[in-house]
């Protein structure tokens, strides 16, 4: 007889930048996969050395996002990818969830968890946002004036 948990905690990882609604749908098909989300939230330091750039909004800013929305059960700030598994064990995670860009990257969890890839919402990212905002802008700076 297989052992199901009662419970089932799906964790998830991103930094949630100028959020948008390809990080709604992740999040919402997350917590369809279990009882509760948990969501790490990368820390500006970390999005720096992932990204290559500093976050528009803060770690303090994207965590109270973050919180906010119904699907999401829990935050915690992401301080390093190298805390991955210790990540996953503390937050208890009988899942782990990655968009599919990270297809592969950490399929080594499997041994304490189950871990999927969700296809990404296309056309919508942070970085293609923030080149339409400046495609923009001069349009939009002179509505302001
Ligand atoms: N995500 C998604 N669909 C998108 C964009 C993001 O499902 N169109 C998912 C990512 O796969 C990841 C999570 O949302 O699991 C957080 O992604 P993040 O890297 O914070 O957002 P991006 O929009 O991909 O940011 P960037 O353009 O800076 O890479």
């Amino acid at each position: 007889m297989t052992h199901e948990p009662a419970e089932t905690t799906v964790v998830t990882f991103g930094t949630f930048d100028v959020f948008h609604h390809g990080h709604l749908k992740l999040l919402q098909r997350a917590a369809d996969l279990g009882n509760r989300l948990i969501v790490g939230v990368s820390s500006d330091a970390l999005n720096i050395s992932k990204k290559g750039r500093p976050p528009v909004y803060s770690e303090d800013e994207r965590i109270e996002i973050i919180s906010g929305l119904r699907c999401v059960s829990g935050v915690f700030l992401e301080e390093s990818l190298a805390f991955k598994r210790r990540y996953l064990l503390q937050h208890r995670a009988d899942v782990l969830v990655m968009g599919d860009d990270w297809s592969g990257r950490f399929d080594d969890m499997g041994d304490i968890c189950r871990v999927l890839y969700l296809p990404r919402t296309p056309d919508v990212s942070t970085t293609s946002t923030l080149e339409r905002i400046r495609a923009d802008a001069p349009r939009r700076v002179a509505l302001l004036v």
